[in-house]
């Protein structure tokens, strides 16, 4: 695993909880796929001790983007890292997405945080020319903003919020998911970020007889595969098995995700 000392370029406050951050990861030769992570070094303090995992925002020739929630010592920490400031970095780490180059459309379901991870798969999808439909959840609408950046790649975007009541999966289902339906065909769903959203795309990629993939979140430790702190269940023919996701994941294929 390579770790690397990359320059900060920019650190910035893009709402009340949101913060994005680009890296000078021009050094690093190793392709970065969209749903891989870095391993970050917060602080150059051993109080937060632990490494975060963050997932790729936007991925340029030259520079890294994270797009992160800022809710805990760690995060905090990392606000604080300045412009020109050098972040510790290992990386890219685990599986990414796969996009098949023969989709024409493929739609995103993401809540929270997760819409930083399958913006990327946005990028990705624009730069081989196949459609995005997405649908972002999120608590506020000030939360969303990243609805502009995958519009920007011209996806078709549904904002739902809990603050307009949108947000609940009957809705998700009866409402916006028949919708997209009636207009577009499908070709494969990808979604991170809540349990319900996942298990709601579980069972429409089902219905509908598509593939679909997810990115796991879980804490991490190592990130190496030797503390087994992010462990979970997946369907292997008739058994259930437990993986690593730091390793095997984060990105699985939809259906042989356990969901409890
Ligand atoms: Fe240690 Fe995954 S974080 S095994």
């Amino acid at each position: 695993m390579k770790k690397y000392q990359a320059k900060v370029l920019s650190n910035k406050q893009v709402s009340k909880r949101y913060w994005h951050m680009v890296v000078d990861t021009s050094m690093i030769q190793t392709p970065v796929k969209p749903g891989q992570f870095f391993h970050i070094r917060c602080a150059d303090t051993f109080s937060p001790f632990l490494r975060r995992p963050l997932s790729v925002y936007r991925i340029n020739e030259e520079t890294t983007e994270f797009l992160y929630l800022v809710k805990g010592q760690g995060t905090i920490a990392m606000s604080q890292i300045k412009e020109g400031d050098t972040l510790d970095l290992m990386g890219p780490l685990g599986t990414g997405f796969t996009l098949d180059q023969q989709a024409k459309t493929i739609l995103l379901v993401a809540r929270g945080v997760g819409v930083a991870t399958l913006a990327a798969v946005a990028q990705a999808a624009y730069n081989q020319g196949t459609h995005c439909v997405a649908i972002l959840s999120a608590r506020t609408k000030e939360d969303l903003l990243a609805a502009e950046f995958l519009e920007g790649f011209g996806a078709t975007v549904y904002k739902v919020t809990e603050e307009e009541s949108t947000s609940h999966v009957e809705h998700i289902e009866k409402v916006i998911l028949r919708d997209i339906f009636s207009q577009y065909k499908i070709d494969c769903i990808y979604t991170c970020g809540s349990r319900r959203l996942s298990r709601l795309s579980q069972k429409t990629a089902n219905k509908h007889h598509i593939q679909g993939e997810i990115a796991l979140e879980e804490h991490m430790s190592c990130a190496m595969g030797a503390c087994y702190a992010c462990v979970c269940d997946i369907r292997d023919q008739e058994k259930i098995k437990s993986v690593r996701v730091c390793i095997e994941g984060p990105v699985f294929p939809l259906d042989k995700v356990v969901m409890e």
